[in-house]
C-alpha cells in the first residue's frame, strides 16, 4: 500500500503563499499516487502527560507514514518525530536553517566557506549596561561596510548594511536583546546570489538573482530572476551545505566571493519553490516527493 502523507504549514501567517506551497507538495503527491493531507500547525495540540507523548487532533485524522513539514513549528515537527513519525524536514534541521547564528556555527564546522562571521553576545532585554563599543574589535576585524544581520530573518528583511561607526551603532542600538550576526560584506556580490534548490544528494534547480539598486539580491527585494548552470564546484557546495544540516531539501544561497568562488550565505529548510519554477520550469516539488518516497521504502536509510 503506498504510504500516507500529511502536508504541514502555518495557520497563523497571512496570505496564501504558505498554502500555494503546500498545494505543490499535494498535487505531486498525487501524481505518484500518494495521497496526503494539508493540516495546519494550529489544528495540532501537542500533548504531554507523565505517561504519553501524542496531539490532540481532529477524530477523523489518523497518524501518516510521513510529514512534509514547510513550517518552522519545532515543537510540533519534534513531537512527531517521538511519536515515532519521519519528518522531513526533520526538527533539528529546520532549527538550525532557521537559527541563523547555528547555521554559521554548524557551515564552519564542517570547514565550508562563508564571510566571516562575528556572533552577538547574549542579551536578555534591552540593557542599560549595552555598550556598542563592545563591537570595537568587529570593526577591526571586519570593516566597513558591514552586514548585519539578525539571527531570525527572512526575505532579507532582518539583513542590514551599515557603512561607519554612526549607523552600526544606531541598527546595534534598536537591535537590544535580540541575536544577531555581524558579518564581512562581500562586495563582490553586491545585489546578486546564487539560490539552488538541493534534494537529497542533487542540485535539481539553480537560479542566481540580481537586484539593481539593493545590496540584497531576494526576490522580494527586487532581485531579477534568472536561470543558472551551476559550476561543479557550486554545486557540491550547496549539497555539502545541505548535509552539513541533515537537510533532506533546502534552498542554499551562495554569494559570489572574489574571483567568483562561492561562499554560503544561508541554507533555506523550507524554501518556496513557485519562484524557482517561474524562473527555470522545474517543479522542484516532484523531487521533494521522490526523495520521500525513496527514504520512506529504504526504512528511512537515505
Ligand atoms: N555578507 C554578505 N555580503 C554581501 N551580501 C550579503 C551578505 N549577506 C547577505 N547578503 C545579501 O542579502 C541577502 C539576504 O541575506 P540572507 O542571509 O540570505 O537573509 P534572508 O534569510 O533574509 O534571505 C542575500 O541573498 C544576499 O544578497
Ligand atoms: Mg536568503
Amino acid at each position: 500500500m503506498n504510504p500516507k502523507g500529511w502536508i504541514i504549514y502555518n495557520g497563523y501567517l497571512p496570505g496564501n503563499k504558505f498554502l500555494d506551497f503546500a498545494e505543490w507538495i499535494q498535487a505531486a503527491a498525487l501524481h505518484r499516487n500518494v495521497q496526503t493531507k494539508i493540516i495546519k500547525n494550529n489544528q495540532l495540540l501537542t500533548y504531554l502527560t507523565n505517561n504519553s507523548l501524542d496531539i490532540i487532533r481532529d477524530s477523523t485524522i489518523t497518524l501518516p507514514d510521513f510529514v512534509i513539514f514547510t513550517d518552522k513549528d519545532i515543537y510540533l515537527a519534534r513531537q512527531l518525530e517521538l511519536m515515532g513519525v519521519r519528518v522531513f524536514n526533520n526538527s533539528r534541521t529546520i532549527e538550525i536553517s532557521d537559527d541563523k547564528i547555528a547555521s554559521y556555527q554548524t557551515i564552519a564546522a564542517h570547514k565550508l566557506p562563508i564571510p566571516k562571521t562575528i556572533v552577538s553576545p547574549k542579551m536578555f532585554a534591552p540593557s542599560v549596561a549595552f555598550d556598542p563599543g563592545d563591537y570595537q574589535e568587529a570593526i577591526n576585524e571586519l570593516g566597513f561596510p558591514m552586514v548585519i544581520k539578525e539571527a531570525f530573518g527572512s526575505f532579507g528583511e532582518q539583513v542590514y548594511l551599515v557603512h561607519n561607526k554612526q549607523e552600526m551603532h544606531t541598527k546595534l542600538s534598536e537591535l537590544q536583546g535580540k541575536p544577531f550576526v555581524l558579518q564581512e560584506f562581500v562586495s563582490t556580490s553586491y545585489g546578486r546570489d546564487i539560490r539552488l534548490h538541493v534534494t537529497g544528494e542533487k542540485v535539481v534547480a539553480a537560479m542566481t538573482r540580481h537586484a539593481q539598486n539593493d545590496f540584497r539580491a531576494n526576490v522580494t527585494a527586487g532581485g531579477k530572476m534568472q536561470t543558472h548552470q551551476p559550476t561543479t564546484d557550486e554545486k557540491n557546495l550547496a549539497i555539502a551545505a545541505a548535509q552539513a544540516i541533515g537537510a533532506d531539501f533546502a534552498g542554499v544561497d551562495l554569494l559570489f566571493g572574489p574571483n567568483e568562488s562561492p561562499l554560503i550565505c544561508e541554507i533555506n529548510s523550507n524554501a518556496h519553490i513557485r519562484n524557482i519554477y517561474d524562473c527555470t520550469g522545474v517543479n522542484v516539488a516532484e523531487s521533494m516527493i521522490d526523495h520521500v518516497l525513496a527514504c520512506i521504502e529504504s526504512g528511512g536509510s537515505l
